[in-house]
């Protein structure tokens, strides 16, 4: 089976499977959605399976909710918990300050809200996320249906008084239709190439009527699991600037797993 997975499917194992040491008994747990989150998922539910641990967990997306489910992970609804531990969850992009875009897998909204309700979020991630400055990797912003095209012109406009090298929005679609959001909303992409001021950008979208949140995570990241397609994983933790490398056997634990689709 391990010769089955790509490298970047190898490093996305090995973020997700260093991050689950950081759970402990008792936990009330944020998990994230996308491919890597998945890794981090299924590492968790080996865990609740051979330790027993007891958790309470919220899922940022109706996939996430249904595999951990799936796998025998207590999943509640947020309103039950309203404040969590942690949560662990990807990012389309990272920045040495730990600033995110995410929202490449549509779950923005529920994923900033429940990062932000965490004593602590942790990042896993590939190495090939790590950016200097976020911008290459569109921008998610979650928008209302209704009156789409007319937040779309306002945050055209907006972007001209914005330090972006790029001005190109788009809506994302499921086909032929507009994608919808777990909450029934749309996405539209900035492709921006270059986001100079990202705290500033964040602040200015969401004052614009329709948006409902944008992609950019600000000081909501605590800690970053990189991992590399052999094994190696790289954990910085941006408020103590402990840096920890340490190296996952990749090929001996991935085989305890049987479905590899996110
Ligand atoms: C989901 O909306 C996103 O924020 C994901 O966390 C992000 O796109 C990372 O996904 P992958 O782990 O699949 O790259």
């Amino acid at each position: 089976m391990t010769a089955e997975l790509s490298p970047m499917d190898k490093a996305k194992y090995a973020a997700a499977r260093r991050s689950v040491d950081f759970v402990e008994d008792g936990m009330k747990l944020g998990l994230g959605t996308g491919s890597t989150a998945a890794w981090m998922v299924r590492c968790l539910a080996e865990r609740v399976k051979t330790e027993g641990l007891k958790l309470t967990c919220v899922a940022t997306s109706r996939r996430t909710a249904e595999l951990a489910t799936g796998l025998g992970i207590r999943v509640v609804p947020m309103d039950d918990v309203k404040w969590l531990d942690l949560t662990i969850d990807g990012a389309d992009e990272f920045d040495p300050h730990l600033n995110l875009i995410k929202g490449g897998g549509a779950a923005l909204l529920q994923e900033k809200i429940v990062a932000t309700a965490s004593d602590r979020m942790i990042v896993i991630a590939d190495a090939a996320k790590e950016v200097a400055q976020l911008g290459a990797f569109p921008l998610p912003v979650e928008v209302i249906p209704f009156g789409w095209q007319t937040t779309k012109a306002l945050i055209e406009e907006t972007l001209y008084s914005l330090d972006v090298l790029n001005r190109e929005v788009s809506l994302r679609l499921d086909r032929d239709k507009p994608l919808k959001t777990d909450e029934g909303h749309y996405i539209l992409d900035l492709n921006l190439k270059r986001i100079g001021n990202p705290r500033q950008l964040a602040l200015v979208l969401n004052q614009i009527p329709g948006v409902v949140e944008n992609g950019l995570f600000i000081d909501i990241c605590d800690i970053v699991v990189i991992g590399n397609g052999d094994g190696r994983v790289t954990v910085r933790d941006i408020n103590s600037g402990m840096v920890e490398d340490v190296a996952i056997d990749v090929a001996q634990t991935v085989n305890i797993f049987a479905d590899l689709g996110d």
